[in-house]
């Protein structure tokens, strides 16, 4: 059964909240830590429905991880040899980067293994992974839309690469990256616009002799990882919505605490500034080498703008927000260069698009993004179409909605932000279960 949401609308939204760990960090503690000598403790991982199926394969590859709290695992690492082989599939669930990430991991393995996922990440492309990989010699096969379930075959001589990646991802950077642990040589990438560097600093805390600036990381196969403590700061996506919903409902004035300020994270914070929010940051510090700060957001009207480019990558997690917050600024907003969108775990565009205009928007969809002008939005029934973002997003929007929205299918909010809705209710969306 559908488990569905009555959103908004909604009164100021005020207070001080905290959103959950950064998803992206969270898997690569628990990939980093299984393959490191000694134990790495992890505090403030996310204990979303994605980042758990990753802590879940590594028990099933024989590695220990203990839960001494919430939000917290201690990894007992195994070394870079020491991952048992499973009879089992190994299931990543919704997660693409679980899936991507571990098909490199495991591309250097001395056993074979197989990944599946649910209906959605099985639709997603992962010729993208597969493709560079086969080149340094891995024996992967998919199935014949190169999507999962995915083999890979034992192959113990993996060759470095040195590889330009044509989309800007740094879940085929990770692949690499961690498929190059297990290499001769040298493996080199370079993308077409620097993304997320998660990996690539986590790498360098564990020990190994990465070196890294945007858009390029070289490294020499064969070192051994160093367990090592991670603490995990808060995910700027999970923010996002927060940001989005205080600019759009009159009166608000939120304090969002220690939000992980990765530059690579945090396009939609430059975006909604030239649309006229008013977003500061307060306490800016760091936690486990990331920089962090409070972001308090209050009420602002909102304008139309063309989202430039340059910020794609840098909030591509960040668009089923924006596309809300466009959709009831004054004028237009433009959306191009954003066809990445098309493979998240919907097709972004079409899915946020048929979602806003069920409550009257107005939305031309365009290839690469979308011509989305402002106004108002009715109350209605709409559809997530079982992405989280977009339950989210839709959420938002129906704060400032004339009237209560019901939104389908909202129970993957779970895979990247468990209790949202009791989150958003206590700082005054309206938000129950249908
Ligand atoms: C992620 C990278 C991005 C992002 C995803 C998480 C990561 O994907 O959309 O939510 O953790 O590396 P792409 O690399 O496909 O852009």
């Amino acid at each position: 059964m559908s488990l569905d949401w009555l959103a908004g609308p909604a009164g100021a939204l005020r207070g001080e909240i905290r959103v959950p760990g950064d998803k992206s960090i969270s898997h690569r503690a628990i990939m980093l830590g299984a393959i490191a000598e000694g134990s790495s403790h992890i505090h403030g991982f996310l204990e979303g429905e994605d980042t758990r199926a990753t802590a879940r394969i590594f028990a099933q590859l024989g590695v220990r991880i203990e839960q001494p709290s919430e939000h917290e695992r201690i990894v007992h690492g195994v070394g870079l040899h020491g991952l048992q082989g499973s009879d089992e599939a190994l299931d990543c669930g919704n997660a693409g980067t679980a899936m991507r990430l571990l098909t490199g991991l495991l591309a250097g393995q001395a056993f074979e293994s197989v990944l599946v996922g649910d209906e959605s990440l099985s639709r997603r492309p992962m010729r993208r992974v597969i493709e560079p990989l086969e080149r340094m010699g891995a024996r992967i096969e998919a199935s014949g839309d190169g999507t999962a379930p995915i083999r890979i075959n034992i192959k113990n001589n993996l060759q470095g690469i040195d590889y330009k990646i044509p989309v800007a991802s740094a879940q085929v950077k990770s692949a690499l990256l961690l498929a190059g642990l297990y290499a001769q040589g040298e493996t080199h990438v370079h993308e077409p616009h620097p993304t997320r560097d998660y990996t690539e600093r986590m790498l360098a805390a564990f020990g190994s002799p990465i070196a890294f600036r945007p858009g390029e990381a070289a490294m020499l196969g064969g070192f051994a990882l160093k367990g090592t403590d991670v603490d995990v700061p808060s995910d700027f996506s999970s923010a996002a919505f927060f940001l989005v919903a205080a600019s759009l409902v009159p009166g608000s004035d939120l304090l969002i605490r220690k939000v992980g300020m990765n530059p690579r994270r945090t396009g939609l914070l430059e975006a909604l500034r030239l649309m006229g929010a008013d977003i500061t940051e307060e306490a800016r510090t760091e936690q486990g080498g990331e920089p962090v700060a409070d972001l308090r957001v209050r009420y602002a009207p909102l304008q139309g703008i063309h989202v430039p480019e340059r910020l794609v990558p840098d909030m591509i997690d960040e668009f089923p927000a924006l596309f809300a917050a466009a959709s009831l600024a004054k004028g237009e907003t433009l959306v191009t260069g954003a066809a990445e969108l098309r493979v998240k775990e919907s097709d972004r565009i079409a899915v946020m698009s048929r979602g806003l205009r069920a409550l009257g928007a107005q939305i031309d969809e365009r290839p690469d993004g979308a011509l989305i002008r402002g106004g108002r939005l009715r109350g209605g029934e709409t559809e997530s179409a079982g992405d989280h973002r977009i339950a989210m997003a839709l959420a938002v929007a129906a704060q400032v909605a004339d009237a209560e929205v019901r939104i389908g299918d909202c129970a993957n909010v779970a895979t990247s932000f468990p209790g949202f809705a009791e989150l958003a209710r206590d700082c005054g969306f309206g938000l129950r279960l249908a």
